[in-house]
């Protein structure tokens, strides 16, 4: 049963991405964006750590999010940019899908 928990925001309904793969979410005060890879569902920051692009117009296939103005981009499993880029990597947060709903595990970063 999903249930609150110290440390974690409920999302929306599990079907909140329906057929789409990336979708903007606000979690508290944090702009975030849900992509959907493969089945998995994570949560990543919505302003490309680049210039600040937003990454809910991005695009993903084959396990990477790419941003819509430069086009780098980035690995949905440790947020590292793709090559020939030397800014920092995406911040991703772990997502779990329930039957409850879709809940955003918060870690230092976004508390
Ligand atoms: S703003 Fe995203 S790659 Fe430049």
């Amino acid at each position: 049963m999903a249930e609150a928990r110290p440390g974690r925001i409920r999302l929306g309904p599990p079907d909140l991405l329906g057929d789409r793969t990336v979708v903007p979410v606000v979690a508290g005060r944090h702009h975030l964006v849900l992509v959907r890879d493969a089945g998995r569902i994570v949560a990543a920051e919505r302003a490309c750590p680049h210039e600040g692009a937003d990454l809910s117009l991005g695009h993903c296939a084959g396990g990477r999010l790419r941003c819509p103005r430069h086009l780098a981009s980035f690995d949905l499993h440790d947020g590292s940019v793709s090559p020939g880029w030397s800014f920092r990597a995406l911040r991703l947060f772990p997502v779990e899908v329930e039957a409850g709903g879709l809940w955003l595990t918060l870690d230092g970063s976004l508390a």
